[in-house]
C-alpha cells in the first residue's frame, strides 16, 4: 500500500510494535529444550491481547500463529513437536494484522550456545538487511535494495536464497511489488513516498536455493544448510525509512 494519511501511518505503527513485542517476548523464550509449539503460544496469547491476528492463518489458513523455521528450515516451518537444540539457529517470523492494517517481521536467534560461524551468519545477515534499509528511499529504482544487500552478502562470503524475497504489505499480507535481495536489472520502478514494503534478506552458506518439504509448507534450504532471515516492515520517505517493526 501507500500510506497516505496520518491515520494508515499511526495503524501500521500500532501493528508493527505489537509484532515487535511478539518476537521480543518469543526471543528472550528460546532455549533448548522448548518446542516450537510452545514458543507459538505466545504469539497467540500476545496476538489475543492486542486485538491482533496472524497474518498467515488469516491468508493463507496457516497451521500456527507465526511461523517457526529451525536451522536447515528456510522459511514457513510450521509450529510443533519439534524442541530446540543447543547450538542451532531458530526463525521466528512473525505477521499480523490489525483495523485492516498489516505488518511482517522476522529474526534468526541462536539456541543457547550457537558456534561461531553460525553467529556470523546471523551477523552477515543483519548487516545486508541494514544495507537494504539505507537502499530502501524515495526516488531510488527498486532493484538499489537488492543489489545494496546482495553486496554486503557476497563480500562476507554468503550466497541469497533465490525465490526468497520481500515484499509489499500494509492492508495484506503479500502485495505488490517484490522486493529481489538480489540486483534485477528490469526492476528500476522508483520507489515512491509512502510505499510500505518488507526486506528480508535469506544468507546461507550452502548452494542459495530452496525445496519444498512434504508438509506442504516449510520451506529447506536445498542442501541443509542453516540459513538465516532478518525481516523488517517499513515505510518510505525522503530520508531513511520509518521502520514499523
Ligand atoms: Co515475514
Ligand atoms: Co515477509
Amino acid at each position: 500500500m501507500i500510506a497516505k494519511t496520518e491515520e494508515d501511518i499511526a495503524g501500521l505503527k500500532e501493528i508493527g510494535s505489537i509484532i515487535r513485542t511478539v518476537l521480543d517476548e518469543m526471543e528472550a523464550a528460546v532455549r533448548p529444550g522448548i518446542s516450537t509449539w510452545d514458543l507459538d503460544q505466545i504469539a497467540g496469547k500476545l496476538f489475543k491481547e492486542h486485538g491482533a491476528r496472524s497474518a498467515p492463518m488469516l491468508a493463507y489458513n496457516f497451521p500456527g500463529y507465526s511461523c517457526i523455521s529451525v536451522h536447515d528450515e528456510a522459511a514457513h516451518g510450521i509450529p510443533g513437536e519439534r524442541v530446540l537444540i543447543e547450538g542451532e539457529l531458530v526463525n521466528i517470523d512473525v505477521s499480523a494484522e490489525k483495523n485492516g492494517y498489516w505488518a511482517d517481521s522476522g529474526r534468526s536467534i541462536p539456541v543457547g550456545d550457537t558456534p561461531s560461524h553460525l553467529l556470523e551468519l546471523c551477523k552477515a545477515t543483519k548487516a545486508s538487511l541494514e544495507a537494504g534499509l539505507k537502499a530502501a528511499k524515495a526516488g531510488n529504482q527498486l532493484n538499489m535494495i537488492g543489489r545494496a544487500v546482495e553486496q554486503v552478502a557476497t563480500k562476507r562470503g554468503y550466497r541469497i536464497i533465490d525465490g526468497l524475497v520481500g515484499h509489499g504489505v500494509g492492508r495484506n499480507i503479500h502485495e505488490p511489488p517484490e522486493v529481489h535481495n538480489r540486483f534485477q536489472p528490469s526492476m528500476r520502478e522508483k520507489l515512491e513516498e509512502g510505499l510500505v514494503i518488507t526486506i528480508e534478506p535469506f544468507l546461507t552458506k550452502g548452494v542459495g536455493r530452496y525445496k519444498e518439504a512434504d508438509d506442504g509448507w516449510t520451506l529447506l534450504t536445498w542442501d541443509g544448510s542453516p540459513s538465516a532471515q532478518y525481516e523488517h516492515t517499513l515505510i518510505i520517505t525522503k530520508g531513511a525509512p520509518i521502520i514499523l517493526t
